[in-house]
């Protein structure tokens, strides 16, 4: 019997670097993705793909081969781990969606291969713990310490809302994304991988700033900030860190605040754009996790239209979410890759236009 497992990319709409300090993310799942078909097979773990060879492991997930091997393996490890039977499999892998590009094309791969390996073996798993056994087995792959936001958007994601996690309850309230607006991802043609970048550096920057406050950024208020960093002799680097993240909180819920507001007017589509920007603006001069790629994207995006734009994901490369009037999009995308491409000759951008979709399933 052949299964299929489908697990989407995400955009981050807004809250960045927040979620493993415990705090408020809003994205969604969109269109593209990973699709796994697979038939069982006795003890190994056997998946092809056209653009990145084979990835072999044992069902237990000892031995990955090197590459995306090192995922599969570990997601077959971490299944192990919560009693999976060492079920194999066999199967081609095939993807919509661009790797290195920031819209988690890595956890999408992970939850793809969790659930192909849980429906050979007829193993349940709440797609909590799922999400949670991918995340973990993350760091195990590559030893990056991601959050949870990622693999939480990849299973939990619902067409036509962003999710309102917060990751320290692991608690969603589904909001409504307005049928007026679109989502355009603007890929900078700079891949990146997160072994390679500074996200542990930032992360351990912020988490030293956590630890010596004492409180999650998400329980802070702007205005209390500064005698906070002086009590708990923060040095510069974590105050930046730390100043970032408290605001960031606050405008996940601003814009959660925003989007709920009914009727939807185009003030609340300006604002929302402008919370965007800001966000950007804060990435860039105090967690410093942009470049000159994305920074220019970012304005040519507004430039030409867009409500507002910003680095989503990691950063360090990978992609911009601009936001739209939905009957704008089109022009948006266009206009904007035409001009990033005349500055950047070197490079090949892509994009789309997006609304928030479904998760993840097999079929
Ligand atoms: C990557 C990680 C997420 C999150 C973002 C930054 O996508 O996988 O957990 O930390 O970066 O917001």
């Amino acid at each position: 019997m052949v299964t299929t497992a489908f697990a989407p990319g995400r955009v981050n709409v807004i809250g960045e670097h927040t979620d493993y300090t415990d705090g408020l993310v809003l994205p969604c799942a969109i269109a593209p993705g990973i699709t796994l078909s697979v038939t069982a097979k006795a003890t190994d773990v056997e998946l092809d793909s056209a653009g990145f060879g084979p990835a072999r492991a044992d069902a237990r997930g000892a031995n990955p081969s090197e590459g995306w091997g090192r995922f599969v393996g570990a997601v077959a490890a971490e299944l192990d781990d919560l009693g999976r039977s060492p079920v194999g499999l066999r199967g081609e892998i095939s993807s919509t969606l661009p790797a290195g590009s920031g819209l988690a094309s890595s956890a999408a791969l992970e939850v793809a291969v969790a659930l192909a390996l849980c429906a050979v073996a007829d193993f349940e798993l709440p797609p909590r713990e799922l999400a949670l056994a991918c995340q973990r087995a993350e760091h195990r792959a590559v030893g990056v310490p991601v959050g949870v936001m990622d693999q939480m958007a990849c299973v939990f994601g619902r067409a036509d809302h962003l999710l309102l996690l917060d990751c320290a309850t692991l608690d969603i309230e589904l909001v409504r994304f307005p049928a007026s607006l679109a989502l355009v991802v603007l890929e900078s043609g700079v891949h990146r991988q997160l072994e390679a970048s500074a996200y542990q550096q930032r992360r351990d920057e912020l988490i030293a700033a956590v630890r010596r406050v004492g409180r999650r950024p998400a329980d802070l208020k702007t205005d209390e900030l500064h005698a906070l960093v002086v009590e708990a002799d923060l040095d510069d680097v974590q105050a930046r860190r730390l100043m970032h993240a408290v605001a960031e909180n606050q405008r996940v819920r601003a814009a959660a605040g925003l989007l709920r507001r009914q009727p939807w007017d185009s003030d609340s589509a300006a604002a929302l754009g402008a919370l965007l920007t800001e966000s950007h603006g804060s990435l860039r001069e105090l967690f410093e996790v942009s470049t000159v790629e994305l920074d220019a994207l970012v304005a040519i995006a507004i430039e030409h239209g867009a409500l507002g734009a910003r680095l989503t994901g990691a950063g360090f490369g990978g992609s911009v979410l601009a936001l739209a009037e939905a009957d704008r999009a089109g022009h948006v995308l266009e206009r904007a890759l035409e001009s990033y491409q005349r500055r950047f000759e070197h490079l090949a951008p892509t994009g789309l236009v997006a609304r928030p979709d479904d998760g993840a399933r097999t079929r």
